[in-house]
């Protein structure tokens, strides 16, 4: 059985779905996007998915697809119609396809094109990268300056991944001014005796909803969180590290540059915090 994938209003066949050659999705990376887990037949966090796309969207004078209603209901649809149990839901959101290639936006404004399909990962929740942690390498951040808005801009976030497996790694973490922005697809933190470090937030990176919701857990479970900028060097010298996403929720990092980070094997507080977070997650689930 083929997927269904949604198109401007429409659920076909991922083999007859069509979006124009003009989109400018396709010729600017005039477009943004969302990606929602979901676990359980349920979507994970989908009120900050849908808050976050809104935002990106106004940054960007873009025009809405949808609204927030019809916009839950197609990935409802979607999640029925392709029997996904754990998985993820992806959005994406451009300025349409105007007539010809133009650098200016299309005035008057076209249609946005509006395109979200599924992905089944059955045990997203039981990686087995949870139990043996991930590796990462530093790189150079490369991307442009306002990554606060979720872009389908993903080239370089890609190079980084390859540059990544060049190396033998799993990811990379992207180094700005001398500090640390962000994973490639997803937000770095280091943990020191009882705080939890991650960058604060801004222009220069994501702001993760996995990062809002394991943040606010955090706090709650009386970890002391500091929002701030910090070195390779300083997390070289971490107990333990991890990273954030929807995709992958907390996974703990064990290897930076090839050295261990503390004891080289994911650490009690990335546990506890995935652990926490999915469980919540579950329940919050829509
Ligand atoms: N990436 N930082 C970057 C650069 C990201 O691309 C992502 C997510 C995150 C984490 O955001 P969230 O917790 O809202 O997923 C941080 C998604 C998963 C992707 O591109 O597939």
């Amino acid at each position: 059985m083929s997927r269904i994938v949604h198109v401007n209003g429409t659920y076909v066949p991922e083999e007859e779905a069509r979006v124009s050659v003009f989109d400018r999705g396709f010729l600017m990376a005039d477009g943004v996007y969302e990606v929602t887990s979901v676990l359980g037949g349920k979507l994970v966090d989908f009120p900050g998915h849908l808050a976050r796309l809104r935002r990106s969207l106004a940054e960007l004078d873009m025009a809405s697809p949808a609204t927030d209603d019809d916009l839950l209901a197609i990935h409802r649809e979607l999640v029925a119609r392709n029997g996904i149990t754990d998985g993820m839901v992806y959005l994406q959101v451009t300025r349409g396809a105007p007539p010809d290639r133009d650098f200016a936006y299309p005035n008057p404004p076209v249609p946005p094109t509006l395109v979200l399909f599924t992905q089944s990962k059955p045990g997203l929740a039981d990686s087995p990268m949870a139990k043996t942690g991930m590796t990462v390498v530093s790189i150079p951040d490369q991307r442009w300056a306002r990554r606060d808005i979720k872009t389908v801009q993903l080239l370089y976030p890609s190079m980084g991944k390859m540059m990544a497996k060049a190396q033998g790694a799993d990811d990379a973490w992207m180094v700005e001014d001398g500090v640390v922005t962000e994973g490639t697809s997803n937000n770095a933190y280091i943990v020191k005796g009882n705080a939890i470090i991650t960058r604060d937030l801004g222009p220069h990176i994501l702001s993760g909803i996995t990062r809002a919701a394991v943040l606010r857990f955090a706090r709650e479970s009386q970890m002391q969180v500091e929002e701030r900028p910090f070195t390779i060097e300083e997390a070289l010298t971490a107990d333990e590290a991890f990273v954030t996403s929807a995709t992958t929720f907390v996974m703990p990092v064990v290897r930076l540059d090839g050295q261990p980070i503390g004891a080289g094997r994911p650490g009690p507080v990335a546990a506890r915090l995935r652990e926490i977070y999915l469980e919540e997650s579950r329940k919050a689930a829509v």
